[in-house]
């Protein structure tokens, strides 16, 4: 029982759940009906091992939190449910890691929470998912080849697919967000303009046109990647499925909760990083994997295990901050996530 799951009961809680249970571990279940989380114990053939308590009541939390060593997050939206559960980790000495694409709440945990989890003695590492851990650990592994970068440029292209419940949920409350862009990164600091939709061309030679969006690599890799500017956009389809007319609040719990098997199986993801170094080298990033929801759960449960079984430093840290990222790329193989460092694309 080292690690909690709080929002053990969601889609995304069932996928880490799954994901556990694979490498023979046995969480805790946490959330707020014990009626739901004993349900999803069964669901992942796992010990009926739950503790009950709602995001209002961080002492209940804490409680909760007590016979474990690291919290794994998966109840969204983080912007408004994220810190109590943060806050009671730290309280009850957990390590403490999330599933949030929110770049506002990423940002929150990083800046405001590094103090009250070295307190604690404890590390913190938001955003342990597909779209952001990826390409934060291999912004890094650019810089180590090609020294302190002057740009660089991260495109993520999604095929396939739909969003969980949560997401669209998270989606929902971050719609202003979604509509500014949210920060970007220019000489060294971070501001509000955001990137204008720019053509990039894809392994395969297809142009693909971008569009804004906040994604949380954006406030994560300046941390420990040398780096003058970064933009960080998606593909104009994905921005389109993500923020087109989402439905009402109230209509989103008729919904299915997230793709079923086989549309997670189709599914294909491609995030790019293009550097230029401040040597005037280039080098392009290509990782490339299926199933955004099912690689989250991996690399959620890779980053807790990791962090009990070597813990860095105490603090609120990025990915690449906290963990090797050589190491933990390679380790994603396994599971169908595949990284290759390229010559410069075609301009
Ligand atoms: N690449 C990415 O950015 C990425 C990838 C994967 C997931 N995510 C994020 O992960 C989050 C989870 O998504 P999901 O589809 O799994 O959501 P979901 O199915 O709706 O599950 C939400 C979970 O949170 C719990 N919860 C909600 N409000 C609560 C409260 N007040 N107190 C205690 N528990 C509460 C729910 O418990 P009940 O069962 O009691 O309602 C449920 O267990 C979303 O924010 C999503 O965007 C992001």
């Amino acid at each position: 029982m080292a690690v909690a799951v709080f929002g053990a009961s969601g889609y995304q809680g069932g996928l880490v759940l799954a994901e556990l249970r694979r490498r023979g571990l046995r969480p805790l279940l946490v959330g707020r009906s014990a009626a739901r989380l004993r349900e999803a114990a069964r669901r992942a053939d796992l010990p009926e091992t739950v503790r009950v308590a709602d995001t209002a009541d961080e002492e209940a939390l804490a409680h909760a939190f007590a016979d474990a060593r690291a919290v794994i997050d998966c109840a969204g939206p983080f912007a408004r449910l994220g810190p109590p559960v943060l806050r009671a980790a730290l309280a009850a000495g957990c390590h403490y890691t999330d599933t949030s694409g929110e770049q506002r709440h990423v940002r929150w945990v990083l800046d405001a929470m590094d103090d009250a989890a070295r307190r604690a003695g404890v590390t913190a590492v938001p955003a342990a998912t597909d779209g952001c851990l990826l390409p934060d650990l291999a912004a890094r592994l650019l810089s180590d080849r090609l020294g302190p970068l002057d740009s660089l440029f991260i495109t993520h292209v999604v095929e396939g697919g739909t969003s969980s419940r949560g997401s669209l949920r998270s989606l929902v409350e971050g719609m202003d967000d979604i509509r500014s862009g949210g920060v970007s990164y220019r000489d060294g600091a971070w501001t509000e303009a955001a990137p204008e939709p720019a053509e990039v061309l894809l392994p395969d030679g297809a142009a693909v046109r971008t569009a804004r969006f906040p994604l949380p690599e954006v406030v994560t890799i300046p941390r420990a990647t040398p780096v003058r500017n970064l933009t960080a956009v998606v593909d104009a389809d994905l921005r389109s499925r993500l923020s087109a007319a989402p439905p009402p609040a109230e209509s989103i719990a008729a919904l299915p909760d997230g793709p079923d098997p086989g549309a997670r199986a189709a599914q294909r993801f491609t995030y790019l990083l293009d550097a230029l170094a401040t040597s005037g080298a280039r080098a392009r990033v290509t990782l490339r994997g299926r199933d955004t929801y099912g690689t989250t759960a991996v690399t959620a449960v890779e980053t807790a295990v990791r962090l009990l079984a070597a813990p860095p430093l105490p603090g609120a840290l990025t990915a690449s901050q906290a963990l090797r990222p050589g190491s933990f790329l390679a380790s994603l193989s396994a599971h169908g996530v595949d990284h290759a460092v390229s010559a410069p694309a075609p301009v």
